[in-house]
C-alpha cells in the first residue's frame, strides 16, 4: 500500500522517457525466436509480461541473453523448439498467451498453458475458433479459459478469415500460425487493430500482402534475425502526456514514443479535445517515433465511437480521466472490449474514478464522463486499487495528483510492473 503524491503548484516539469513498447518486444523476441540467426533488440521493455514471453521461449530451448534493455536472441527455426519439462507460465499477459497459441499451433509434442488469476478469465475463444478452422488442437478448461493443452500436431491449412472483434492479438495469431500453413491465410479487419507483426514480419525478411482491409501470408517464410529498436511505449506515455494535459501549470516532454498510426489513438482523441501536442523529431524509418510536448490547458468533451476503439483500446481508462477534467461530456461508445481487459476496465475506472467525486456512468458497451468534475476526498483519506491491473494503477496515481482534500491511497500497485516498472519513481521525479 502506498500513499499517492500529489503535484506541486509549479505542476510537472521535465523531458522524459517512457521504457520499451510492450507490444513491440513481445513480437521481437516471437520473431528473434522463428527466425535463423542473431536478433539484437535494443531499447527492449523489461517487464513482466514481456519476462514471461522470453521465459516461455527459454524453456522451448531458445538461446537468449538479456542485459538491462539489451536483449540477444538466437533463433533456429520453429521446427528446433524443443519440448517444454513444465506448463508454459503465460502470467498476466494476453499478448503471450494469444499470439504463441497461433506460434506453437505446429509443433511435435503436448504444450500446456497456464496464467495467472485474471488471465484464466479471459476469452480465449476469439483464437481457439480461427485456430481449429487451421487444423490447430487447442483444448482449454471449461468456457474456453485457460489452463489448456495445445496438442501435438503436424499440420495447420490456411484460411480466410473475417475478424469478429478487432483484434491484433487474435490477428496476430492467425499470422503466426498462417506462416506454417499449406496454402494461403488471409484475414478480413472492419477496423484496422495495431499492425506491428505486419511490420516486423516484413522486417525479418518475410512477405505479407495489406490491400483493402485484407492482410495475407503463406508458408516458406524464410526469416532472419535482425536489429530491432523499440520505441517508447505510447500507451505507458499516455499517462504523462494526460496528467501533463490536466495538471495545472505543467510541461513535458517526452522522448521518442512509437507513433505508429495503428496506435496513436490517444493523441488523436486529445486533440479532438482540444490538446495541443507539439511533435517534434519525427522518425519515420521502421516503427516511426517522435519527441511529444504537451503544456496544461482545458479541454473539451467529445463522442468516441467504435471507429476510433481499435487504435486507443489500451488508453481508454486515461483518457477518461482526462474526460473528467474537461469542459462538457464525453461519451465513449463500442468499446465492449474493454469489458475483458486485465479487468472489467468499464467497471474499475468507474469504481476507482467514483472514490474522488467523477461522474461516470456506465454503458454496455462503454461510459459517459460528465466533465468538469474537480476531484477531492472529503474524509481523511480514499483508497484506492488497482484491482491488479497495471493500467488501472497508473491512472489512480495521474488522478491523485490533481486531488484536493484528504489523502490519496493505492493498494496493489505492484501490477503496475506488467508494463511500466518503475512508473512511479518516473512520475516523482517530473514533480518539482
Ligand atoms: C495487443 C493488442 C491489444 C491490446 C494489448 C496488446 C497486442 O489487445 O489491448 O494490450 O500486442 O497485440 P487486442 O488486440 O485483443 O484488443
Amino acid at each position: 500500500m502506498i500513499k499517492l503524491m500529489r503535484a506541486q503548484s509549479t505542476g510537472l516539469r521535465g523531458t522524459m522517457t517512457v521504457p520499451g513498447d510492450k507490444s513491440i518486444s513481445h513480437r521481437a523476441l516471437m520473431f528473434g525466436a522463428i527466425a535463423q540467426g542473431v536478433t539484437e533488440i535494443e531499447n527492449f521493455l523489461v517487464s513482466d509480461d514481456v519476462l514471461h514471453t522470453m521465459a516461455v521461449f527459454r524453456e522451448l530451448g531458445v538461446t537468449i541473453d538479456q542485459h538491462g534493455k539489451h536483449v540477444r536472441v538466437i533463433g533456429r527455426g520453429s521446427e528446433h523448439f524443443t519440448q517444454p519439462q513444465k506448463a508454459l507460465d503465460m502470467g498476466n499477459s494476453g499478448t503471450s498467451t494469444r499470439l504463441l497459441m497461433g506460434l506453437l499451433s505446429r509443433q511435435p509434442f503436448n504444450i500446456h498453458i497456464v496464467g495467472d488469476e485474471s488471465l484464466s478469465r479471459r476469452p480465449m475463444k476469439r483464437v481457439l475458433t480461427p485456430l481449429a478452422l487451421m487444423g490447430a488442437d487447442i483444448r482449454l478448461s471449461e468456457n474456453d479459459t485457460l489452463p489448456g493443452v495445445i496438442y501435438a500436431n503436424s499440420q495447420v491449412t490456411g484460411i480466410t478469415y473475417e475478424m469478429p472483434v478487432a483484434s491484433a492479438q487474435v490477428k496476430s495469431a492467425i499470422l503466426l500460425a498462417g506462416i506454417q500453413a499449406e496454402g494461403v491465410t488471409t484475414i478480413i479487419e472492419k477496423i484496422p487493430s495495431r499492425d506491428h507483426t505486419e511490420r516486423m514480419l516484413r522486417q525479418f525478411g518475410g512477405t505479407i500482402t495489406v490491400k483493402d482491409g485484407r492482410v495475407s501470408v503463406t508458408k516458406h517464410q524464410h526469416l532472419t534475425g535482425q536489429h530491432v529498436i523499440v520505441p517508447s511505449d505510447i500507451s505507458s506515455a499516455a499517462f504523462f502526456i494526460v496528467a501533463g494535459l490536466i495538471t495545472p501549470n505543467s510541461k513535458l516532454t517526452i522522448k521518442k514514443v512509437g507513433i505508429n498510426k495503428t496506435r496513436d489513438g490517444v493523441l488523436q482523441l486529445l486533440k479532438r479535445m482540444g490538446a495541443n501536442i507539439v511533435m517534434s523529431n519525427i522518425n519515420v524509418n521502421g516503427e516511426p517515433f517522435a519527441d511529444i510536448t504537451i503544456e496544461a490547458q482545458q479541454l473539451k468533451g467529445i463522442d468516441i465511437t467504435e471507429k476510433d476503439i481499435p487504435s486507443s483500446v489500451d488508453e481508454l481508462p486515461i483518457i477518461a480521466l482526462a474526460a473528467t477534467q474537461a469542459q462538457g461530456d464525453t461519451t465513449i461508445t463500442g468499446a465492449g472490449e474493454l469489458r475483458v481487459k486485465e479487468t472489467d476496465r468499464i467497471a474499475t475506472v468507474i469504481s476507482e474514478l467514483t472514490k474522488l467525486g467523477a461522474n461516470i456512468e456506465a454503458l454496455e458497451d462503454g461510459m459517459i464522463i460528465h466533465g468538469g468534475t474537480p476531484l477531492h476526498v472529503t474524509n481523511e483519506s480514499a483508497l484506492l486499487t488497482s484491482h491488479g491491473d497495471h493500467r488501472i494503477g497508473m491512472m489512480n496515481a495521474i488522478a491523485a495528483l490533481i486531488t484536493t482534500g484528504g489523502d490519496v491511497v493505492l493498494t496493489g500497485e505492484d501490477a503496475i510492473s506488467v508494463s511500466y516498472p518503475g512508473f512511479l519513481e518516473n512520475l516523482s521525479r517530473v514533480m518539482i
